[in-house]
């Protein structure tokens, strides 16, 4: 795992963007795993911006969803789906043939879980992950668990991410469980890059950096991962050279 710490969220973003841009200019057909959430919002608005300004074209890409709120609708602004259209999809101009998102409302989950992780292995695997960190070190919807591992799950979702969660939602919203890629997914990609931003994730980076790699800080896999990067501000690296 690779650690960069960057000055400020603007000089993050700019270098998240500068690596997926890299690898579409590399490999055209490139197979993209992108996260909803606030810490990528300006990678993706930075990323469509140079695509645009040095013609980089992303139409041949596939693009793979990481996770998605169970029980919400596409059209709710909340929703992972709703993310990824406005800040990626329309500004590359994406066909939705090209595109693979879980279905929250899906009558049958498991299918849909079978049916993501078939898709994955049909397209040759993931070139490269973006990802956040959730307040509890949760990947997508890998929440704090007694083991590591698996493909595509339906989850029981934390505490602490049902309570987070709602920051993406107009309303009052009930979340209760999720729908995700699984932790092999990410250990299986080429590449992966996790951004996080502010102080309020200082605390859960410095465990998933420096404490043991746990299934209780699900993060923290990201060290077995053989071309893993770790983008920060210098607000959230900085509780890394705190001794416990
Ligand atoms: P955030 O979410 O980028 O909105 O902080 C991160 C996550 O929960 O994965």
């Amino acid at each position: 795992m690779q650690l960069h710490i960057c000055e400020n969220y603007d000089a993050l973003s700019a270098q998240a963007a500068a690596e997926v841009i890299e690898l579409v200019k590399r490999k055209p057909d490139a197979v993209l795993c992108l996260a909803s959430g606030d810490t990528p919002k300006l990678t993706y608005s930075v990323m469509a911006k140079i695509a645009t300004d040095q013609n980089v074209d992303f139409k041949r890409c596939t693009f793979i969803g990481l996770d998605e709120w169970m029980g919400i609708s596409p059209d709710n602004e909340g929703s992972c789906h709703y993310f990824l259209h406005h800040y990626v999809f329309k500004p590359l101009n994406i066909s939705n043939d090209h595109i693979h998102l879980f279905d929250g409302l899906s009558a049958n989950p498991e299918e849909e879980c079978r049916k993501m992780d078939k898709i994955i292995s049909d397209t040759g695997g993931i070139d490269l992950m973006v990802v956040g960190i959730g307040m509890n070190g949760h990947i997508g919807f890998n929440e704090p668990a007694e083991s590591f591992g698996q493909y595509s799950r339906v989850v029981d979702l934390g505490e602490s991410t049902k309570l987070v969660g709602q920051k993406y939602f107009q309303q009052q919203t009930s979340l209760t469980t999720g729908i995700t890629l699984g932790l092999n997914h990410l250990l299986e990609s080429k590449k992966a890059i996790l951004v996080a931003n502010g102080s309020k994730k200082a605390d859960i980076i410095r465990k998933a950096v420096k404490e043991k790699i746990t299934p209780h800080v699900p993060a923290s896999i990201l060290r077995n991962h053989s071309n893993s990067h770790v983008i920060l501000d210098r607000a959230a690296a900085s509780m890394l050279n705190q001794e416990r």
